[in-house]
């Protein structure tokens, strides 16, 4: 049986700002470049890991969006990068973090997955990895856009080593996407979080935490403050309640983002997608950047509370 095919992508959950705001249609076409992207490769019979990994590798060259080009800066004006994929038809993963110079880190956990034994590889082992694999590589440059350098000189000025420990700034992408076949698949990606100290690691590489993806149930990418979308363990709650409850996905993501993690002090934000097309997409901070083509065929795109 041909299965509908769907992707849902995100571009980052947290507070509104100025800079979106000024941003709006640029980040509503981004957005709709990667979801349409990721979507010709389904509608062309490809598999929903090359769809995923179409839609971030969009997102990953768009400066807006905070991942590879247009990341955070860390505390030193650093980039690192973290990014993880899931194939949920062989529950097999790759995941790399403490990335530098890797144009597109999904593209490299993909190869952790694909080309080693091993689910996580973080730092040098990686870089090496990268150029075995030739991947395209960037210089330092590159990876530092005029608002991120903006958001670092704002935000480092203020914060001493001690206080940074207890800020959050959200960002990262993500997609998930289940192919003609009915398998699901997901990723995420993420530049980190403004001014985090170097060799910090959020959600995003996290199986689990910040994806995950199983045929059996569905695939979820995350969003949000890392530290807590790593304590929650969000993406693999989502598909616990969807497996144990057997409700439906919006209902299994508002249960563990609004329920289960209520009183949170941080934002989290999920979408999922099952093997038949069941959608869901929760948040509780004051935006979610998103689009989706439903099974329907139909394209949405939004960014703030309804
Ligand atoms: N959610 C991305 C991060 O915390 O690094």
């Amino acid at each position: 049986m041909k299965h509908p095919a769907a992707i849902i992508i995100h571009g980052g959950a947290g507070h509104v700002t100025k800079y979106i705001k000024e941003n709006q249609a640029a980040y509503e076409s981004g957005l709709k470049t990667a979801v349409m992207k990721g979507y010709d490769i389904l509608l062309r019979g490809g598999t929903a890991l090359d769809a995923v990994e179409t839609a971030i590798i969009s997102l990953e060259d768009n400066e807006l969006f905070n991942c590879a080009r247009g990341s955070a800066l860390n505390y030193e004006g650093k980039v690192e990068m973290d990014a993880a994929v899931m194939d949920g038809s062989k529950r097999k993963a790759g995941a790399v973090s403490m990335i530098r110079n890797v144009r597109n880190p999904i593209s490299l956990a993909r190869k952790v997955m694909e080309k080693t034994n091993h689910v996580y590889i973080a730092g040098s082992g990686a870089l090496q990895l990268a150029l075995s694999e030739k991947l395209k590589l960037e210089e330092d440059d590159y990876f530092i856009t005029p608002h991120q350098e903006e958001e670092y000189r704002k935000t480092h000025k203020k914060e001493s080593i001690r206080t940074i420990l207890k800020k959050f700034i959200g960002g990262t992408v993500g997609a998930v996407a289940v192919d003609c076949k009915g398998h699901v698949a997901s990723g995420t990606s993420t530049g980190g979080e403004v001014n985090n100290l170097p060799g910090r690691v959020g959600d995003s590489c996290i199986i689990g935490a910040g994806c995950y993806a199983n045929d059996a149930t569905c695939a979820i990418s995350c969003t949000g403050d890392g530290e807590f979308l790593i304590t929650g363990v969000i993406a693999n709650s989502i598909s616990k309640v969807k497996e144990l409850t057997g409700c439906s996905l919006q209902e299994a993501c508002d249960r563990v983002i609004h329920r289960d993690n209520k009183g949170v002090k941080g934002d989290l934000g999920a979408i999922a997608l099952t093997p038949g097309g069941d959608m869901g997409i929760a948040f509780n901070s004051e935006r979610m950047h998103r689009a989706w083509i439903s099974p329907d065929g139909h394209l949405h795109i939004k960014i703030y509370k309804e």
